[in-house]
């Protein structure tokens, strides 16, 4: 029979929601815990099915019988949050990004004491459990494509964020294009050396208000000498637009949009393709699914996690070189060496 890890899941908005829709569902997961500052009567109503429903995270890390969190709260608190995680011994899967503010020496001190106390802690990266992007992952590690010399991503959302809602979980460079940056530097296995990156407010100009921008254009490179181009659109008005390209020496993989229906219609009138499926959690269903699974796979098994610390660290030193080279108007050199 397979072994249930226990787990306690910390932050249920949107994203939250989302992780535990999918827990309920996964045979390897006994959730033991929902935990979030807005819990009140009509939460432990709609939550009667999990056993504690509680609003200090500090009640589920108390917990002996919790063996790992889901640490899923507005961004701001993550960084806080695996720290006490893993002063108690709590394995960790924590959405991305690991911080917006945190300085990345107190980050490392963090990794330091997760590794001090043989804990897992894995990102919320998971557009590298993808099964198309993941296909385009394995074949570029086998060589299908020879030496690969350019990636390229297109990730562009719906609508526009509510303002309030991008306070809680970052700007563009942090929230939206992180992903990005981490898909890009994993498809090369490569560092990124240098962005240069150019934003602006096509769609919303009162994003500026909060210091954000609506529209990214960035090219790269990475430490082997090849290159990368990412667009992002907070709005794209046919759905969330989600594609990937890596090109290389022998050839090129691809992977276009997922939509709900393959049927495509030709007349002599018009041709009809099928949009794009509309938002992060229908198009990356089972990218959550996979990610979870190969955590709890990760902890209950003792192997490496899917994306880590050093993964966290990489693409916040790149969010925040895509933020400068926005404000600054130049490309911005990113440090390619990791020592913990
Ligand atoms: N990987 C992805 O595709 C993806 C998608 C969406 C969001 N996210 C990430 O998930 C995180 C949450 O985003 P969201 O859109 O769900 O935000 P949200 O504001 O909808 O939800 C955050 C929840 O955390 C709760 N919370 C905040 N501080 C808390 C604390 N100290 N203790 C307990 N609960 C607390 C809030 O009450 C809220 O319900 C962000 O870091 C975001 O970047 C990742």
């Amino acid at each position: 029979m397979t072994r249930k890890l226990k787990v306690g899941l910390i932050g249920v908005g949107r994203q939250g929601h989302n992780h535990y829709e999918n827990l309920l569902t996964m045979p390897d997961v006994d959730l033991q815990y929902i935990c979030d500052l807005k819990v009140d009567d009509e939460w432990k109503k709609e939550y009667a099915n999990v056993p504690h429903v509680v609003k200090d995270y500090h009640e589920v890390l108390d917990d002996p019988e919790i063996e790992a969190v889901l640490i899923v709260t507005s961004t701001d608190t993550h960084a806080g949050i695996v720290l006490d995680a893993a002063k108690a011994h709590k394995h960790i899967f924590c959405e991305k990004p690991f911080s917006l503010t945190t300085p990345e020496s107190e980050v490392r001190e963090i990794l330091k004491i997760v590794d001090a106390n043989h804990l897992k802690l894995q990102m919320g990266f998971n557009r590298r459990m993808d099964p198309q992007f993941r296909d385009i992952y394995e074949r570029v590690r086998k060589g299908v494509i020879g030496s690969p010399q350019i990636v390229k991503t297109t990730s562009r959302d719906p609508f526009v964020l509510d303002k309030e809602l991008i306070k809680r979980v970052g700007t563009l460079p942090f929230d939206f294009t992180i992903h990005d940056l981490d898909m890009v530097r994993y498809m090369m296995g490569s560092n990124i050396t240098e962005i240069y990156a150019k934003g602006g407010t096509l769609i919303d100009p009162t994003l500026k208000e909060i210091d954000d921008v609506d529209t990214i254009a960035l090219v790269l490179e990475f430490e082997n000498g090849s290159f990368g181009l990412i667009d992002n659109s907070r709005q794209a008005v046919y759905g969330y637009d989600e594609r990937v390209e890596v090109f290389g020496s022998e050839g090129m993989l691809k992977a276009e949009n997922v939509s709900n229906s393959t049927v495509e219609l030709y007349t002599d009138k018009q041709e009809e393709k099928k949009n794009p499926l509309p938002i992060f959690m229908s198009r990356y269903h089972e990218a959550y699914l996979n990610e979870i699974h190969s955590f709890v796979g990760a902890v209950i098994e003792d192997k490496p996690v899917v994306a880590n610390g050093v993964d966290a660290i990489m693409a916040q030193r790149a969010a925040i070189a895509v933020d400068q080279s926005i404000k600054l108007g130049k490309p911005i050199k990113v440090d390619p060496t990791f020592e913990l």
